[in-house]
C-alpha cells in the first residue's frame, strides 16, 4: 500500500508529525530525534499512538493481507516488541507467515524496523501504538498467532497486564477462534498469573515449561522458535533468571473471569526501582 496516497493517513501523518515535533523538542536526545525522523520514511512502519488514531480511522483494518503482505498467509503479532527482535527472527524463520511488531516506544523499534528493511523481509512490518487500543487496527479473525516477550509484569495493576482477561477479550475481536498466545517471560509472578488466568478460564494450555533452557525433551521446532533471544530476555539471563513460557489457545466462547489469587511479587523488579544497569539506561 502507497503510504501517502490517501487522505486519511496524509491527515494522519500530519497529526503526527506536529504530535512528533512538539514531543521531540521537549524530551528527546539526538539519537531518539535521527532515529524518528527516519523512520518516517521507513515503508514497514506505521505510526498511530492513540492521539492520531483518534482523530482518523486505521484504513487498514482487515486489509493487512491485501494491501501490506500482498499474501493469504497467517499474521501473527508480537505486542511489547521493543526492538522487534522476535518480530524480525520470526520472519526470517517462517517466510511463509506475516508478522507484525507492536509497540509504542519508536526508539526501539526502529532497530528492529532497520534490520528488517536491510534485510529485505517483506513479511514483518511494525505498529507504533498503545496495546490498549490494538482491535482498532485489525478485524474480526484477522490474526492467527500473538506473541508476549517479556512483557512488563504490571503487578500493581492488572488492567495493564498483556496476560490479564481485559487484554484478551481485546485479543478476541480480532484474533481466530482458538488462536495461540504465547509467553515468554523472566517474571515468575507474570507467568503464574497467567497459569492461573488459564486454568480459571479453561484456556488449553499447549505447552508450559518454569526453565526453558533447562527443560529436556523439546522438539525441533520448540527448541528453534524458543532460542530467538530479546534485548530484554539477555539483560535477565545475565542477572541468572531462568526464563518461562506457556503458549495456550484463546477460544472466544465464554466469559472471561480475572483470578482471584494473591501471588508473590518478583522481588528483584522493585516497581520503585532506583538503580538502572546500564544496559537499561541505553535503550
Ligand atoms: C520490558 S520491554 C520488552 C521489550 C522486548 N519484547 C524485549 O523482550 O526486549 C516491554 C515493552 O512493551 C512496551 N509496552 C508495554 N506496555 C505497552 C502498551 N500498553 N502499549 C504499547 N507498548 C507497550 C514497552 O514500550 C516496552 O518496549
Amino acid at each position: 500500500m502507497e503510504k501517502h496516497n490517501k487522505r486519511g493517513l496524509k491527515v494522519a501523518y500530519f497529526t503526527l508529525n506536529s504530535y512528533l515535533c512538539s514531543k521531540r523538542n521537549r524530551t528527546m536526545g539526538k539519537g531518539k530525534l535521527a532515529k524518528f525522523a527516519e523512520m518516517e520514511t521507513f515503508k514497514n512502519v506505521f505510526q498511530y499512538p492513540f492521539s492520531v488514531i483518534d482523530n482518523v480511522p486505521f484504513e487498514m483494518k482487515g486489509r493487512w493481507r491485501e494491501d501490506y503482505f500482498h499474501n493469504d498467509n497467517p499474521i501473527v503479532l508480537e505486542l511489547g516488541c521493543g526492538k522487534g527482535e522476535y518480530a524480525v527472527e520470526l520472519a526470517r524463520l517462517y517466510p511463509d507467515k506475516n508478522f507484525i511488531g507492536v509497540d509504542i516506544k519508536g526508539a526501539r523499534m526502529w532497530t528492529g524496523a532497520k534490520q528488517a528493511l536491510e534485510a529485505g523481509l517483506g513479511n514483518v512490518a511494525f505498529l507504533r501504538t498503545n496495546i490498549e487500543i490494538i482491535d482498532r487496527f485489525f478485524a474480526p479473525d484477522e490474526v492467527q498467532e500473538i506473541w508476549l516477550t517479556f512483557s512488563d509484569p504490571q503487578m500493581k495493576n492488572p488492567r495493564k497486564r498483556l496476560t490479564s482477561t481485559y487484554f484478551m477479550n481485546r485479543y478476541r475481536r480480532f484474533l481466530t477462534d482458538g488462536g495461540l498466545v504465547h509467553l515468554k517471560t523472566d517474571s515468575n509472578f507474570l507467568f503464574t498469573y497467567t497459569t492461573y488466568m488459564a486454568g480459571e478460564n479453561s484456556l488449553p494450555v499447549a505447552f508450559r515449561t518454569e526453565d526453558l533452557y533447562h527443560e529436556e525433551g523439546l522438539d525441533e521446532e520448540t527448541r528453534r522458535l524458543l532460542a530467538i533471544q530479546t534485548y530484554y530476555e539477555s539483560m535477565w539471563i545475565e542477572r541468572g533468571l531462568n526464563i518461562r513460557y506457556m503458549r495456550f489457545a484463546l477460544p472466544h466462547a465464554g466469559e472471561l473471569h480475572e483470578p482471584d489469587v494473591e501471588i508473590p511479587l518478583d522481588e528483584y523488579r522493585s516497581y520503585h526501582r532506583s538503580k538502572r544497569t546500564p544496559k537499561e539506561t541505553g535503550k
